[in-house]
């Protein structure tokens, strides 16, 4: 599979929760490096135009609203397998669905306020750390082998 970037989002209410750092812990123990962090608060456009795939869906104009209610963490995740690792630390999108231990099993509300967001295919992956992160932005080659 090979080393693979993945993006996270730490969801508004990961954040009043208080637990970016309990997150970016478990992301970090599971080998998840970030490479590029962000706080900040996503306006109506941003919000709409990254979950632009999910715009037909009934809870899309809810989704937009709760995204854009507070601060997110955005992350660039560099690792062995990035993008399955991050889905398996998070856990089910629904967290009556996430097994035991997962983030969403420990910290979401429902499905709505469920603490996360990553990429689910290399290809999105892809798409949405562009959206965010101009390379510019990314931690430099020679300083992420160095961890
Ligand atoms: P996320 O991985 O950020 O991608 C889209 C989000 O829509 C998803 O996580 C959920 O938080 C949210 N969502 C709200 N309702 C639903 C639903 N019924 N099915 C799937 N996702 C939903």
């Amino acid at each position: 599979m090979g080393i693979e970037r993945t993006f996270s989002i730490i969801k508004p209410d990961g954040v009043e929760k208080g637990v970016i750092g309990t997150v970016i812990s478990r992301f970090e123990a599971a080998g998840l490096k970030p490479i590029a962090i962000k706080l900040k608060r996503l306006s109506q456009a941003e919000a709409e135009g990254f979950y632009a795939v999910h715009k037909e869906r009934p809870f899309f104009a809810d989704l937009v609203k709760f995204m854009t209610s507070g601060p997110v963490v955005l992350m660039v995740l560099e690792g062995e397998g990035a993008i399955a690792k991050n889905r398996e630390v998070m856990g089910a999108t629904d967290p009556k669905k996430a097994a035991p231990g997962t983030i969403r099993a420990d910290f979401a509300t429902d499905i709505e306020k469920n603490t996360v967001h990553g990429s689910d295919a290399p290809e999105t992956a892809k798409v949405e750390i562009a959206y965010f992160f101009p390379e510019v932005e990314i931690l430099p080659y020679e300083w992420r082998k160095k961890r």
